[in-house]
C-alpha cells in the first residue's frame, strides 16, 4: 500500500485512470475525499462527470431521487455525445432495463423480477453451486498451479447464471464465450463487444420465446428464472416479452463480471493478508461459518468488484456535499472510495475478516441496491470456502507488482491470477 499522507495540501491531484491507479486507486481516492470529495474529472471517454468519494456524500447520493439513472437526462445525450451504459445495448434495444430507469417504472420491473428472482429460488440452488465449483477446481488440483481468474472465478458466475436463468447446458459454452468477449474488452475496442451483446440479446429473445410456448402447452412449470419471468407477466401484471429479454440480460451482464472480480479480488486480498487467510482457514475447519458471512462483506468493501455505481444525471440543479451540480450533469458515485472512508471505517486501509458494524456500499444503496446480492454471496462463500479448504497452501505465484489489473471504468479486477498449490493427491 502507498503513503497516503503524502499528499499535502498544497499537492496536486494524482492522476486518475492511468494504470498505475488501475493497479492500486486507494491513494488517488484517499487525496480525492480530502482534498476535493466531488470532483468534476474527464473520463476516458472524454465524457465529463462528478465524482463523489466521501461515505456520507455517496451513501446519500445513490439514494437521491433528483438524480436518475435514465441516460436520456445526461445533458450530452441531446447532442449525441453522451457515451454512457452497455456498449451496443442501443443498437439492441436492452434500454428498458432497471439499471437505466427510474420509478414508477423501476418499481414494477423490481416488483416482477423480485417475486420470481427471491431469496428462495437462491438457497435451492446451494447444491448446483458447490457441484459447479468442485467441477472447476477437480479441473486443475492435479496440476498444482492454475489461473485462477480464467479457470476458475470467470467460468463460475457465468455457468450458474446460465442454469439459474434456464439456458440449456449445451449452450453454455456459447455464453462462456460472448461474456468472455464482454470481460476482455471492457473498455476497449467495442465492436465485438456489442456484436457479444447483440447475440446474446437475439439468444435470450430467442429462449424466452421458446419457454413461453412450452409454458403454455404445458400443465408443469419449469423453476428456472426466465420461466418464472414469463409466469410474473402472465399473473395479472404486465412484463412484455423484451422487457423479459431485457431483465434477463442485465441479470447476467449484472452478476457475470461483478461476481468474477468478487471471487478474484477477493482470493487476491487474502493471498496478500496471511493472517487473516489462517484466521479464516481455522475457523472453516471448525465448522464455523459466521467468519466466512463476514468476511465476504469485508472483502467487498475493501477491494469490491464494483469500483464506480452505475451512471446517475442530475434532473435538477441541487447540492452534494457543498458542491453544485446542475441539470443533466453525470453524477459517479466511487463506491471503492467510499468504503474506504475513516470518518466511516476503523483502520478503512486494513482488512479485517471479522469487521462488525460494515456498511460497506459494495451492492450500492437506495432502490437500485443490488437484486443479485444473495447469489453473490452464495458464490463468494461457496468459492472461497471450498478453494482454502481443498488446497489449503494456496499461494500467489507472481510477483503481485507484476500483476496487471483491468483498466475499465466502473468495475475493477485482475486479468490474471497465477498461484500455485500442493497437487491434489
Ligand atoms: C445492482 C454490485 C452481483 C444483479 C447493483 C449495484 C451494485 C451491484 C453496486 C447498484 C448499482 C447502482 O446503484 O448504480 C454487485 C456486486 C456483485 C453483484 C458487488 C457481486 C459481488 C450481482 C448478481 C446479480 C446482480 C449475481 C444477478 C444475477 C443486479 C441487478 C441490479 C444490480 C439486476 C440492478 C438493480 C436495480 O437497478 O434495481 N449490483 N452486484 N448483481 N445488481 Fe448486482
Amino acid at each position: 500500500m502507498h503513503d497516503t499522507t503524502a499528499a499535502g495540501p498544497g499537492s496536486a491531484c494524482p492522476e486518475l485512470f492511468t494504470w498505475e491507479f488501475a493497479a492500486d486507486p486507494y491513494p488517488a481516492y484517499a487525496w480525492l475525499r480530502e482534498h476535493a470529495p466531488v470532483r468534476r474529472t474527464t473520463l476516458p471517454s472524454g465524457v465529463e462527470a462528478w465524482l463523489v468519494t466521501r461515505y456520507a456524500d455517496a451513501r446519500e447520493a445513490l439514494a437521491d431521487p433528483r438524480l436518475s439513472k435514465n441516460p436520456q437526462h445526461h445533458s450530452e445525450a441531446a447532442h449525441g455525445k453522451g457515451k454512457v451504459g452497455i456498449p451496443g445495448e442501443r443498437s439492441a434495444n436492452l434500454m428498458t432495463h432497471l439499471l437505466n430507469i427510474d420509478p414508477p417504472d423501476h418499481t414494477r420491473l423490481r416488483r416482477l423480477v423480485s417475486k420470481a428472482f427471491t431469496p428462495r429460488t437462491v438457497a435451492r440452488f446451494a447444491p448446483r453451486v458447490q457441484e459447479l465449483t468442485d467441477q472447476l477446481i477437480d479441473g486443475f488440483a492435479a496440476r498444482g498451479e492454475a489461473d485462477l481468474i480464467h479457470e476458475f472465478a470467470f467460468p463460475l458466475p457465468i455457468y450458474a447464471i446460465c442454469d439459474l436463468l434456464g439456458v440449456p447446458r449445451e449452450d453454455q459454452d456459447d455464453f462462456r464465450d460472448w461474456a468472455g468477449m464482454m470481460i476482455r474488452h471492457g473498455g476497449g475496442p467495442r465492436g465485438g463487444v456489442a456484436r457479444s451483446v447483440k447475440k446474446m440479446r437475439a439468444y435470450l429473445a430467442d429462449l424466452i420465446h421458446r419457454k413461453r410456448e412450452s409454458l403454455a402447452a404445458r400443465e408443469t412449470e419449469d423453476e428456472d428464472l426466465i420461466s418464472a419471468l414469463i409466469r410474473a407477466s402472465d399473473h395479472g401484471e404486465h412484463l412484455t416479452e423484451n422487457e423479459a429479454a431485457a431483465m434477463a440480460f442485465i441479470l447476467l451482464f449484472a452478476g457475470f463480471e461483478t461476481t468474477v472480480n468478487l471471487i478474484g479480488n477477493g482470493t487476491y486480498a487474502l493471498l496478500r493478508n496471511p493472517e487473516q487467510r489462517a484466521r479464516l482457514q481455522a475457523a472453516l475447519a471448525a465448522g464455523d461459518e459466521e467468519l466466512l458471512a463476514t468476511g465476504i462483506e469485508e472483502l467487498l468493501r475493501y477491494d469490491g468488484p464494483v469500483e464506480l455505481a452505475t451512471w446517475r444525471f442530475a434532473t435538477q440543479g441541487l447540492t452534494i456535499g457543498g458542491q453544485e451540480i446542475a441539470v443533466g450533469d453525470p453524477v459517479l458515485v466511487v463506491l471503492a472510495a467510499a468504503d474506504r472512508d475513516p470518518e466511516r471505517f476503523e483502520a478503512p486501509d486494513t482488512l479485517d475478516l471479522g469487521r462488525r458494524d460494515n456498511q460497506h456500499l459494495g451492492y450500492g444503496h437506495g432502490i437500485h441496491y443490488c437484486l443479485g446480492a444473495p447469489l453473490a454471496r452464495l458464490e463468494g462463500r461457496t468459492a472461497l470456502a471450498t478453494l482454502l479448504t481443498r488446497l489449503p497452501d494456496i499461494r500467489l505465484a507472481a510477483d503481485p507488482d507484476d500483476l496487471r489489473w483491468r483498466g475499465g471504468l466502473i468495475m475493477r479486477g485482475l486479468r490474471a491470477l497465477p498461484v500455485e498449490f500442493t497437487p491434489e493427491g
